[in-house]
C-alpha cells in the first residue's frame, strides 16, 4: 500500500488491518486524536533529524581538525597558533640545517629548533630512535612540561630498530613509514598530475641496457642477496655501489639508473609499508622497478598495479628473467608498466626536512589531543 494512501486511511479511520476486527470507535473523535498523534509524531522527527544533523556536522568539523592530512583549519577562520619543535638529535649524528618550512613547504607557524634550552617552551620534541637507543644521547632530565608531545622518529625497519621495549609509555606520538603512523611519511609518494602528460618524461626512452642494481651493504645472509645468486644464472646484471662497480663520482643513483630499463629495488627486509628510497629513485630515473620487500599487496597501497613487477609474480627467478627479456623486445608490452606515468609524478622525500614541517603540521593540528603510546614495539613490529 502506498504511504499516503495508508496515512489517510489511517487518520481517517479507513480500513486497516488493526482496527478491522475490533469495534470501531466513533469516526469523529477517532480522527481528532489521530490528527494530534500524528502532529506530535511529526514535531518529534523534525527535533531528531536536526539534533542527528547537528551531531554529524559537530562530527566531520572535528574529524577535519584532527586530519593530519589537511592542513590548519578551524571553525573561527583563526589559525591555530604557532608550535614550537625542538628536534633533540640530528639524526645519526649528522648536522643538518633545520628548514623554513613556510618557504619550503607552505607549511606555516612553525618554530623549529635543535637548541635544548627551549626545551621548557616547546610543544613538541621530535627524538629520533638510534641516539636514544644507543644511548649516544639521554633523554631530557627535566619534568615534561604539561602539554608537550614526545615524538618517536625512526625510518629503520624493525630488522634495524633495537631496543624497542625501553620506550613503552613514554613517547605521545609516533612518526615512521608505516601508514599507520601519527605522523606518516613514506620514502616517496606519486603526485597526480594536474594536466596528464600525453608524452610523460621517460615513457619512450632510449634505455641501452637492461638491468641495474646499486647496493651498498652486501650480506650473504639477506634475502635479497640469496634472490639476486639465483636471478644472475638467467640474466646480466650491472651491480654498482660499494659491493660492486662504483657509482661514477660525478652521478647520481638517478642518473646510473637512467640508461636503464629495469631496476633491482631489493629491499634489506621485508616489513609492511618499509618500501624504501630504492623503489622511488627507480621511479624517479625511469626504470621499471623489480621489488622485493612487503607482498604486492603492500606496494599496491602506494603505486598502480603495472607500476612495479613483484619477484613474487613469478614463481621463479629463471620465469622473472625470461618477461624481462620479453619486455625488452616488445615495446608495447614494456609500456603497460610505464602508462601510469602520463597521470602521476614521482616525488622522493626530502631527508629531514621534510619529516620536521610534517610533524609541525600534525603537532599543530593535534595540539589538544593526548595520547600515548603503549605498544610501540608490538605495533612496530607487525
Ligand atoms: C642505555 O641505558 C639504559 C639505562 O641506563 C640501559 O638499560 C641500556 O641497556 C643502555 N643501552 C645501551 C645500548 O647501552
Ligand atoms: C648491513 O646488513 C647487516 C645484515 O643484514 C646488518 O646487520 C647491518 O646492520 C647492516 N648495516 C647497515 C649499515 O645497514
Ligand atoms: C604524553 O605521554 C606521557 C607519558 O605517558 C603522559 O604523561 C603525558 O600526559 C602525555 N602528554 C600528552 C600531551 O599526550
Amino acid at each position: 500500500m502506498e504511504l499516503t494512501q495508508w496515512a489517510t486511511q489511517w487518520i481517517t479511520g479507513g480500513r486497516s488491518t488493526f482496527h478491522r476486527a475490533g469495534k470501531r470507535p466513533s469516526l469523529c473523535r477517532c480522527k481528532t486524536f489521530r490528527v494530534a498523534v500524528l502532529r506530535t509524531l511529526c514535531s518529534w522527527v523534525c527535533f531528531t533529524a536536526l539534533v542527528c544533523a547537528l551531531f554529524l556536522l559537530l562530527g566531520v568539523c572535528f574529524l577535519n581538525l584532527f586530519d593530519p592530512r589537511l592542513q590548519p583549519l578551524s571553525l573561527t577562520g583563526v589559525e591555530p597558533r604557532d608550535v614550537t619543535l625542538l628536534l633533540w638529535t640530528h639524526p645519526f649524528g649528522q648536522y643538518r640545517r633545520l628548514p623554513d618550512c613556510e618557504a619550503r613547504f607552505g607549511i606555516r607557524g612553525c618554530v623549529l629548533t635543535d637548541d635544548r634550552r627551549m626545551y621548557p617552551g616547546a610543544d613538541a620534541i621530535i627524538m629520533h630512535h638510534r641516539e636514544i637507543a644507543t644511548n649516544a644521547t639521554a633523554l631530557p632530565s627535566d619534568p615534561r612540561p604539561r602539554g608537550q608531545k614526545w615524538i618517536w622518529m625512526n625510518f629503520e625497519s624493525p630488522s634495524h630498530t633495537r631496543g624497542l621495549r625501553r620506550f613503552e609509555g613514554l613517547f605521545n606520538l609516533t612518526m615512521t613509514y608505516r601508514a599507520d603512523s601519527d605522523i606518516f611519511l613514506p620514502y616517496g609518494y606519486l603526485v597526480t598530475r594536474l594536466h596528464p602528460h600525453a608524452n610523460a618524461p621517460h615513457t619512450r626512452p632510449r634505455r641501452l641496457h637492461l638491468l641495474a642494481w646499486v647496493i651498498s651493504n652486501w650480506s650473504e645472509s639477506q634475502a635479497r642477496v640469496a634472490y639476486y645468486r639465483r636471478l644472475v644464472n638467467y640474466v646480466d646484471v650491472d651491480v654498482f655501489g660499494r659491493a660492486g662497480v662504483p657509482l661514477p663520482e660525478d652521478s647520481t643513483v638517478v642518473r646510473t639508473v637512467r640508461r636503464y630499463l629495469f631496476y633491482l629495488a631489493l629491499e634489506n627486509s621485508q616489513h609492511t609499508d618499509y618500501i624504501t628510497e630504492k623503489l622511488w629513485n627507480s621511479l624517479l630515473a625511469g626504470a621499471v622497478p623489480v621489488v622485493f620487500g612487503p607482498p604486492r599487496e603492500n606496494y599496491e597501497r602506494f603505486l598502480p598495479h603495472d607500476a612495479f613487477i613483484h619477484v613474487d609474480d613469478f614463481p621463479s627467478p629463471h620465469l622473472l628473467a625470461q618477461y624481462l627479456m620479453l619486455l625488452r623486445r616488445s615495446p608495447s608490452l614494456l609500456q603497460r608498466h610505464l602508462a601510469w606515468r602520463r597521470s602521476y609524478s614521482v616525488h622522493l622525500t626530502a631527508f629531514w626536512a621534510e619529516h620536521y614541517c610534517t610533524a609541525c603540521r600534525v603537532v599543530r593540528n593535534h595540539r589538544l589531543r593526548t595520547d600515548t603510546i603503549t605498544n610501540l614495539q608490538r605495533w612496530f613490529e607487525s
